[in-house]
């Protein structure tokens, strides 16, 4: 998807006001800018109106305040690894890099808590002390940031043990559109005081206020962990392993999708080396930790033709087959990143459903589906073969809105499924989430083209 209206580019004097408050070198235009319009997938193009990187909370402010008082909308970014096109100015909005926020505290051993900025990555997150991890653990973690995380309420491979970013969140500083900041970083693990707005910015795409730092919780490391690949016949063999996976397993980490054809894609063009001997047509990872874990791995899969590693360079090889599955619909093309989940007991329709839907809308396209099969969520990447006009958004997100489900699991609504909204939420709660934005922010110049106004 292209720039959809007309770039203007910001007077002089409100370029020399940005450059007055975080210095010149960090307001960019033109050619140096082009790079913060493009997504991680490419499907998303646009044409920064300027790029602003402050360095500091205050300078968050500053930046707001101009851009609020010129009318200027903001798309923030963080690491610019969205899925949904969320971070990227499509309308010739200024990207506003919160990149430069990358202060990480020192972590707090007894409430096992770390302040981070928004720019620091979540791979950083998790190194912060010795012994500790942080539950939420994507693949692209080494470049998606604190604030991006946030913002998407971001998912990953370990939901069904720690929660998404929201169950991570014990405080919050962020910066509203008129330039005032709020901050409540005390980390309490109990605080009735009144309103959660930090879990209310958790998945607010950007739309309510600039996420500058925040208080995150930190889980002990795994001790000595397990992983397991087995290959399995169908999607109703995946879903009714893990789900005795997720009873039987006490040390349960990971439940992760994957198929056949994705693996030969990854073994073809990326050298991924397949996990069995013999290919199977779906497979299911489960990584475990602590006591029994491996015992526990064994029971659980029996007779099931099984891959198992517990050094990390073997269990680095098992999780590349899935890791890598992002990258899959990339090598064939340009993606459609939809993300979906529905009720437990509907997964088995929605994963041997789709690739029909899909082809009912678009016979050429290929369907490349993996996913978080503990969390009813299923990755569905299409690489289409007709134009890319909706059609396959309409076929997949009617199909999951029948099963009771959702649009939109863990990568949010963005530019790429906020028509098909209405599909997932009712007309009052999409009036309700409109009332909300604008007490946050009246001017109306945070992401305004994502998310209901
Ligand atoms: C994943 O689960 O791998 C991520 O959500 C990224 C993706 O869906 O491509
Ligand atoms: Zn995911």
């Amino acid at each position: 998807m292209g720039p959809v209206s007309q770039v203007t580019a910001p007077p002089a004097t409100l370029l020399r006001a940005f450059a007055q408050v975080m210095g010149e070198a960090h307001v960019l235009t033109g050619d140096a800018a082009a790079g913060f319009g493009v997504d991680w997938t490419g499907a998303f193009t646009g044409s920064p109106a300027a790029v602003l990187r402050p360095g500091s909370t205050a300078e968050v402010a500053q930046a707001l305040r101009l851009c609020a008082d010129a009318g200027l909308a903001v798309v923030p970014q963080g690491g610019n690894t969205g899925l949904a096109g969320g971070g990227v100015p499509l309308h010739g909005e200024a990207v506003l890099s919160l990149a430069r926020l990358d202060g990480l505290g020192a972590p707090d051993p007894e409430a096992s808590q770390v302040t981070a900025g928004a720019g620091v990555t979540l791979q950083r997150v998790a190194d912060a002390g010795r012994g500790l991890d942080f539950g939420v653990h994507i693949a692209s973690r080494a470049s998606a940031t604190v604030g991006g995380a946030i913002a998407t309420n971001a998912g990953g491979l370990r939901v069904l043990r720690y929660g998404p970013m929201r169950a991570q969140l014990r405080g919050i500083e962020a910066v509203l559109s008129d330039g005032t900041v709020v901050s409540h970083l005390a980390g309490l693990v109990k605080d009735n005081t009144g309103y959660d707005y930090p879990s209310l910015l958790a998945g607010s795409e950007g739309t309510l206020a600039v996420v500058t730092a925040a208080r995150l919780r930190l889980v002990p490391r795994a001790p000595d962990p397990v992983t397991a690949v087995a290959g399995l016949p169908d999607a109703a063999a995946v879903h009714e392993l893990a789900q005795r996976a997720m009873r039987e397993v006490p040390g349960l980490l990971s439940a992760e999708f994957f198929g056949q054809r994705g693996l030969a894609v990854l073994a073809e063009r990326a050298g991924v080396a397949p996990p069995l001997a013999v290919p199977a047509p779906v497979y299911l990872l489960l990584e475990a930790a602590g006591p029994g874990a491996a015992d526990d791995l064994a029971a659980l899969v029996g007779d099931v033709p099984v891959a198992v590693a517990v050094t990390a360079a073997d269990r680095a090889r098992l999780w590349a087959c899935r890791e890598r599955h992002p990258e899959v619909a990339g090598f064939l093309g340009t993606a459609l990143k939809l993300d979906v989940a529905v009720p437990a007991h509907r997964w088995v329709r929605l994963a041997t459903g789709v690739a029909e839907v899909v082809a009912a809308a678009d016979p050429g396209a290929e369907v490349i589906a993996y996913g978080h099969v503990a969390d009813g969520n299923l990755h569905v990447n299409v690489v289409p073969a007709a134009p890319a006009d909706g059609r396959h958004q309409d076929a997949v997100f009617s199909f999951v809105a029948g099963l009771g489900g959702s649009i939109s699991a863990e990568h949010g609504i963005g530019a790429l499924k906020a028509r098909w909204l209405p599909l997932s939420r009712s007309p009052a709660e999409l009036a309700l989430f409109a009332r909300i934005r604008r007490a946050f922010d009246p001017a109306g110049i945070l992401n305004p083209h994502v998310l209901p106004r």
